[in-house]
């Protein structure tokens, strides 16, 4: 025996072990909104031709580093980085299409028929001030096409995107959408955008100053006041792109006017990571939402993508493989006041409440539970309660329309009570019968 006392241990304060800021927790009807709308935005990615995909959470640095661009608020200020006990360095990935493509090479995809399609769903990190449709960790929908040029892929994705919004009640939507240009045009409108804002460096923001040094592009997405009146004259990209982006450009649009999908050019779309080249969009809500205090809120873009046809070259690819895609921010979704909640096909109805009375009974109920588990009868139950009024309470509560009771009498008997709560008639019913009058009570419930 040692005398040495045990330690102390320091009672933990509730604000330190709180849910990092930013990052929630999914609970009931709300983990259910979440649960359907993938289903939903699954099922008819699946129709399209898009199949799942999931890869990790945890990526190595350079998988974004060297993809999502110097001058990108993602790349340079919001990711989690961390170095791991063995030394490498891991960040919480920011987005998903540098992680698929990195998938794809590294599963030698391009031997497969062309194009690869992916949808995932999953949770993403971003260090950003939470704010209305800001989280630090959130849910993004995304579909991937993988290994063509052909500008129908565009229209796909958002296409494939736009329904997905729609069937989640979403009937009043337009697609912002710009093309930013390949390499042999995007130097051009990059120099002729730079001339231009040279000539306004005293109208300019601090950040804006800094954008003009590492990333042009950035200019066109700036939010601050000072800035906005110079992007009115400023060159657009569409007036300087190269033939075969022009081509590209007016096909995609076609696309869309051919499935009626309301969109509308916007020459300051450039979008907020830099592997994009030609088509990018943005999808908003149309419908006015206002304040507690009446104010009108800006609409959020509840998704957003675009052509990335350089990325698996900064991701070591040797060859360029052409690559559109889309992300639905699936937070976004759920909590707007368009949205409508699709349920999840696991949450059923309780068809029956399973009551149970005395320790023989208790011993058994799993035995029935199952029973009615391989009928595919949806059931509640309360294992844990033992008075049949307060179970018979909660069962009133539940809605559910029949209710199986078991006492010690039926447990010694091999029986149940099946009771119709409508017409509160009951019946007794052999557990040697039970398989059968619950295919009985499933069709009378259909
Ligand atoms: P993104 O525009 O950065 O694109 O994100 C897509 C959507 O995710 C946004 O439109 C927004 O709805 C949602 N989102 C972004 N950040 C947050 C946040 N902090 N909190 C809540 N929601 C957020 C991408 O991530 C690209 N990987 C999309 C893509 C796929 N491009 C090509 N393929």
């Amino acid at each position: 025996m040692t005398n040495e006392k045990p330690e102390k241990k320091k009672k933990v304060r509730e604000d330190e072990i709180a849910s990092p800021k930013g990052m929630r927790d999914l609970i009931g009807k709300e983990y259910h909104a979440y649960q359907g709308f993938f289903e939903k935005a699954a099922d008819i990615a699946g129709y399209y031709g898009f199949r799942p995909i999931e890869t990790p959470i945890l990526e190595r640095e350079p998988v974004f580093t060297s993809s999502l661009g110097v001058g990108t608020d993602i790349r340079d200020k919001e990711m989690y980085t961390l170095k791991t006990k063995g030394g490498d360095h891991l960040v919480m990935r920011p987005e998903g299409t540098a992680g698929i493509m990195r998938a794809y090479i590294e599963h030698g995809m391009q031997a497969q028929p062309q194009p690869v399609m992916f949808y995932n769903y999953g949770p993403y990190f971003r260090h950003e001030n939470p704010q209305r449709g800001r989280l630090r960790e959130f849910r993004q929908f995304g579909l991937e096409i993988l290994g063509t040029p052909k500008s129908i892929a565009d229209a796909l994705a958002i296409r494939t995107m736009t329904l997905i919004l729609d069937e989640a009640g979403f009937k009043n939507l337009t697609v912002e959408i710009n093309s930013i240009g390949d390499k042999t045009c995007r130097g051009g409108y990059l120099r002729a955008l730079t001339g231009y804002y040279k000539k306004h460096l005293s109208e300019l923001c601090p950040d804006c100053h800094e954008r003009l040094k590492t990333n042009p592009l950035r200019l066109l997405d700036c939010k601050n006041a000072k800035c906005q009146d110079l992007k009115i004259d400023a060159p657009t990209s569409i007036s300087s792109l190269c033939n075969d982006c022009r081509h590209h450009f007016k096909e995609v649009i076609e696309y869309l006017e051919a499935m009626n999908i309301s969109y509308r050019i916007n020459n300051n779309l450039v979008r907020g990571l830099d592997y994009y080249t030609r088509t990018v969009f943005e999808v908003v809500d149309n419908t006015v939402e206002t304040s507690e205090s009446g104010e009108v809120v800006p609409p959020l873009s509840l998704g957003g993508g675009g052509r990335y046809d350089y990325l698996a070259k900064a991701l070591g690819s040797k060859k360029d493989i052409p690559a559109v895609g889309c992300a639905i921010g699936v937070d976004r979704v759920i909590m707007s006041p368009t949205h409508k909640t699709l349920d999840p096909r696991i949450l059923k109805k309780p068809k029956v409440y399973f009551i149970q009375l005395g320790s023989e009974a208790k011993l058994k109920s799993f035995t029935i539970i199952e029973t009615l588990r391989k009928a595919h009868v949806p059931i509640a139950q309360s294992l844990s309660k033992d008075g049949l009024a307060q179970q018979l309470a909660i069962a009133e509560r539940s809605g559910a329309p029949y209710t199986i009771i078991f006492g010690q009498k039926e447990a010694l008997d091999d029986t149940v009570i099946a009771r119709n709560m409508e017409t509160r008639s009951q019946e007794t019913v052999k557990l040697s019968d039970l398989p059968d009058f619950v295919k009985h009570l499933k069709d009378e419930l259909r």
